[in-house]
Order: C-alpha cells, then sequence, then structure tokens
C-alpha cells in the first residue's frame, strides 16, 4: 500500500486551547488507520527567521510541522486564508478587503511548503492537501517535479461562480486547482460550483453528465463528491462513558431537572450564533411555560480571535447572552450558558447525549460534524432531535433533522418547540434513519473512498504522460 501524506494548515499535534474543527478529527481518522506522514502547521509563532521544519512520530505517524514567522501568520493566515477566502467561500461578501500583499504572501507560503515537502516525498507516495490554504499547492509541486498523485479536498463550501468572481485572483487559483488530479467536495452543489467556474474562467469542460472529471486542454482533473463522516462505533462509546466523567456529572446536576438543549461550534460569524441566540429569546417570548425548565448551553470556543471579524462577533454575543439572561433569568435559573472555553472531545459527546435538542444552525456550512456526532451520541432507545439548517452540507444527508432556516429566527423558535415536545415513537424514527446513513458513509468510508479514487486518478494520469511521450 502507498504511503500516505496529509497536507493541511493545522495538525493535530495540538496547540493549547485550540478549537480544532472538523479537518483535523476527521484526517487523525485516517492518519491513524493507515500511518504515514503529515505536514502542516503546529500552531506556533516561529521565534526566529528560516526555522526548518520540525519532525515527530508517534504512532506510526510522522507529523512534520512549521511554525509561521510573523508576516506569514498575519498575511498568509489571518490574512488571505482567514480574512478572504473564508468569507468568500462562506458568502460572506461584506468581511473581506482583496490585498495584493496577503495574496503574494499566500502563494509564498504555498511555495515554501512544496519546498519543505517535495524532497521527504517518496516515489510510490499518495499526497492528500486539505482546504483551501493550499489551493495553489499541486502546481508548486509539479513545477518542482513532482509526479505522484495529487488529491485535494475542500471541507468548506465552493461558491457559486458569481460569489467567487469577486476576488480578483479567482482565475489564477481555479487554474492552478486544475494541477491536482482529484479535487473531492462535501457535497454535489460544490462540484458544481468549481466546474461552472472553470468552464467560466478557462472553458473547462465536464465529460461526462455527473461532471466526474473536467478537461482543460490536455489536462484532465477528476472531480468528486465525499461528504466527511463521523465515527459512529467509537462517539457511542466515548458518550455513554463520558456520563460518569466528573464534568458531565456536575452540568447534568446544575441543570437541576430542567431539559437541555446544547449548541457546540467554534466563535465563527459562519455558524449563525446571533441568529440562534435571536431565535432563543423568541422561543422564551412565545412559550412562558417552558422559563425555568429549559437551558441552553451553548460551547463556543475562541477561534481566530485576533482576527477582526471574530472580536467583533465575539462581543455581539456576549451583549446577545447579557441580554437574554437579563430579561428572562430567576435567581436560580439562567436560560442561556455560554461558554467561550474548549472540552475534551468525548466530555462534548457526553453533554450531547444529556440533551434532548441539539441546535446546529450554521448560515452557511462544508458539512458540519457538530450535527453528526450530535446524532452519533443519542441514546437510540430515548434519542434527542437534531435542529439542522439547511445551509449546512450536512442537511443533504440528514434529511430527518428538523430542518430551518438559519436567519428564521421565529422557524428555529418554533423548531425548538417542537423538538421539546416530540412524541418518543417519532424521535426514534428519525434518529434511526440518520443513524443509519452516519453508518453508511461514516469517517472511514470518506478516507477510503477518496485515497481508492486518488490512486486510480493518479495511475490514469500517469499513463496519459506516458502516452504523451510516446506520440512526440
Ligand atoms: C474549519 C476549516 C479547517 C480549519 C478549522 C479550524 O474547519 O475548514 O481548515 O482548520 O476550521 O480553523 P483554524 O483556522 O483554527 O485552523
Amino acid at each position: 500500500m502507498s504511503r500516505l501524506v496529509v497536507v493541511s494548515n493545522r495538525v493535530s499535534l495540538p496547540r493549547r486551547n485550540a478549537a480544532p474543527g472538523g479537518l483535523v478529527v476527521g484526517v487523525l481518522a485516517a492518519m491513524r488507520r493507515r500511518g504515514g506522514l503529515w505536514f502542516g502547521w503546529n500552531g506556533e509563532h516561529a521565534a526566529a527567521p528560516d526555522q526548518p521544519a520540525e519532525e515527530v512520530r508517534r504512532d506510526g505517524i510522522s507529523y512534520v510541522t512549521i511554525e509561521f514567522e510573523p508576516a506569514e501568520y498575519a498575511d498568509y493566515y489571518q490574512g488571505f486564508c482567514n480574512g478572504i477566502l473564508w468569507p468568500v467561500f462562506h458568502y460572506f461578501l461584506n468581511g473581506f478587503h482583496y490585498s495584493d500583499q496577503q495574496y503574494e504572501a499566500y502563494q509564498r507560503l504555498n511555495q515554501r511548503v512544496a519546498r519543505e515537502l517535495q524532497p521527504r516525498l517518496a516515489a510510490d507516495d499518495l499526497i492528500w492537501v486539505h482546504d483551501y490554504h493550499f489551493l495553489p499547492l499541486a502546481q508548486k509541486l509539479r513545477e518542482r517535479g513532482v509526479r505522484q498523485p495529487l488529491g485535494l479536498f475542500i471541507h468548506t463550501p465552493f461558491p457559486a461562480a458569481e460569489v467567487l468572481r469577486a476576488l480578483p485572483v479567482c482565475g489564477e487559483l481555479v487554474q492552478a486547482m486544475l494541477a491536482f488530479d482529484l479535487i473531492g467536495f462535501q457535497t454535489d452543489v460544490d462540484l458544481r460550483s468549481f466546474a461552472a467556474s472553470a468552464s467560466r474562467l478557462w472553458g473547462a469542460q465536464c465529460l461526462n453528465a455527473e461532471c466526474t472529471e473536467i478537461s482543460m486542454g490536455s489536462r484532465r482533473t477528476r472531480l468528486g463528491v465525499f461528504p466527511i463522516g463521523v465515527d459512529v462505533d467509537v462517539i457511542q462509546q466515548q458518550a455513554m462513558e463520558a456520563q460518569q466523567d466528573e464534568a458531565c456529572r456536575r452540568m447534568i446536576a446544575g441543570l437541576l431537572g430542567r431539559k437541555l438543549m446544547i449548541g457546540v461550534d467554534r466563535l465563527d460569524y459562519s455558524k449563525g450564533l446571533v441568529e440562534r441566540f435571536r431565535a432563543y429569546e423568541r422561543f422564551l417570548e412565545m412559550h412562558p411555560d417552558q422559563h425555568n425548565r429549559v437551558t441552553f448551553l451553548q460551547i463556543a470556543p475562541l477561534s481566530r480571535a485576533d482576527v477582526r471579524a471574530y472580536s467583533a462577533i465575539r462581543r455581539e454575543l456576549e451583549q446577545a447572552a447579557g441580554r437574554t439572561n437579563g430579561r428572562f433569568a430567576d435567581t436560580d435559573w439562567t436560560p442561556i450558558r455560554y461558554l467561550n472555553r474548549n472540552f475534551a472531545h468525548d466530555v462534548v459527546t457526553g453533554f450531547m447525549r444529556a440533551a434532548p435538542v441539539g441546535l446546529v444552525t450554521p448560515a452557511r456550512d462544508g458539512m458540519n460534524l457538530v450535527a453528526k456526532e450530535f446524532v452519533a451520541a443519542q441514546d437510540a432507545d430515548d434519542p434527542g432531535v437534531l435542529i439542522l439548517s439547511s445551509m449546512a452540507g450536512a442537511a443533504r444527508e440528514l434529511t430527518t433533522a428538523l430542518q430551518v432556516n438559519p436567519y428564521d429566527t421565529r422557524g428555529i423558535a418554533n423548531a425548538i418547540d417542537m423538538a421539546f415536545n416530540m412524541p418518543l415513537a417519532e424521535r426514534r424514527e428519525r434518529h434511526q434513519a440518520m443513524l443509519a446513513v452516519l453508518r453508511r458513509n461514516d469517517v472511514h468510508a470518506w478516507h477510503e473512498r477518496f485515497l481508492a479514487e486518488l490512486s486510480a486518478a493518479g495511475a490514469q494520469s500517469s499513463s496519459m504522460r506516458v502516452s504523451n511521450t510516446t506520440m512526440a
């Protein structure tokens, strides 16, 4: 079996108090199963310039990590990745300001990664690159003579062509992406958006009805839909065991018998938290009989805290939570418990199992693994109800969740009421259907399917190279 080489901006050598997000969880599952090399940023700032990459080996995985120099952190990570690509990919066009300087830093960082990675590669490696941080990486590696199969998986949404057009360098980026042998997306909508941009910007053509192969000149790139999943058995086990954990027991004791509704998100403006808080406030306005009977626990660990848009949303949420608690709290009841801290993953699944309602209402999300984890963590005999934004990739699979428009605060308030009052038989039926979907497409199916497709795409590219050489 070929060695797996993964490149992602963040690796799971954890930065203290980091909120890692679904990417790291998914990649770690693949790396634990197959071993290999994982290249990326260790979350630290370089003390001095030109520091070489560091390598540590643990449990069959070689972690090769770099630290960011101040300009890389500011212009590549905070700037181009999180201040430009992230908002554009999530359709937040009012929150982005294009900067040439940041784009150049992005290109330079991709060069640096290609330079560091290339000498570490073996002839039959499979190289799997993740997310919007490395759209031009295949091009940079090819320029250095790398011929191994190169795949890219986009964890976020890929924006519609009309939205991507707002980015002045979208043409260059889309062209560079076509140097990958395989590009994977969370949903068919994302795949179609990419194909539409490649066609509009470069005249690329879909070679079949599903557009699983695209051609531009003599270049062929495969496209595929690979919705990321979760490890259902591990989460079920963790969630059950965590009930005995001190943090879970304290949380449950603190509810004093009230019903729990839970939300767990990185503190990000794409997660729809402001609207979610408003919806809960509306629910309390509409249902005075529920006062002192429910508690909403929102866990939102800080993320990208020094990007301006993130500090703004943080302030807004503090005010919103304060307002709701100020209006409705009683001497012995806090309606919203809003925590900006991180808990161990197993503890969070324990919290989820104790919650009759899970609220996952992003304004836009590539997949949203919290939704899937909430379902996996439930007691199948007495499951909680998932309220899910129709704007999350997960909504395409979890069709028996209560789906809501994340901007419709009245609709969410009604869904909360419905969820708390849903009869057991209906809860079970909805939960069973979702669990079956999660089992069919778990995190292992995700990486196995992607890597099988990448091997095939790589074999096809190299045979095309051989036949081109023969013809010449
Ligand atoms: C999302 C992105 C990931 C990213 C994660 C955490 O899930 O798709 O690529 O790693 O957020 O964000 P951060 O900027 O802290 O790595």
